[in-house]
């Protein structure tokens, strides 16, 4: 083998050691406390059964990414406080809602600020 392949080789090599060992889901260094909170309410609370640790979905719930397009804080706060009342309000959420056998729940705590949180985390991207 010529020493420029066994260069190549090895700079390859220590490329794919460092992708394997980088860790995986970490929260990025630079979130915001409120952020960092509301991840860990929303691991807490069960949600990652239904929509994935992080967040892409499952089979029993939605993909939660690009929320932000699609809600403002206030009216999601009102949503996981009783998601029931939204899913017969909104088309939307009906359609959704309907792809799914599971049904989504009230989040364990329903106090304003717990949610606000929560929404924070939700709102990120
Ligand atoms: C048992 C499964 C299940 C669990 C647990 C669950 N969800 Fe859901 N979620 C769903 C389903 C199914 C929908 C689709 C709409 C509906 O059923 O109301 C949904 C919809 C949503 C939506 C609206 C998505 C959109 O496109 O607008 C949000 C936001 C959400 N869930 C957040 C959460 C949070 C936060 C938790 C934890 C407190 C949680 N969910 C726990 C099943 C679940």
């Amino acid at each position: 083998m010529k020493a420029e392949t066994a260069i190549s080789c090895l700079v390859l090599l220590l490329g794919l050691a460092g992708l394997a060992c980088s860790p995986a889901a970490e929260p990025p260094a630079q979130e915001s406390e409120i952020v960092h909170q509301g991840r860990q309410i929303f691991q807490s609370d069960a949600c990652p059964t239904c929509h994935g640790r992080d967040r892409t979905g499952t089979n029993n719930g939605p993909s939660l990414q690009g929320l932000r397009s699609r809600w403002n804080e206030e009216d999601l706060i009102r949503f996981l406080r009783d998601p029931s009342v939204f899913k017969h309000a909104d088309p939307r959420l009906k359609q959704l809602a309907e792809r799914f056998k599971t049904t989504m729940p009230s989040p364990a705590r329903t106090d304003e600020a717990r949610l606000r949180t929560l929404a924070n985390y939700l709102l990120q991207d």
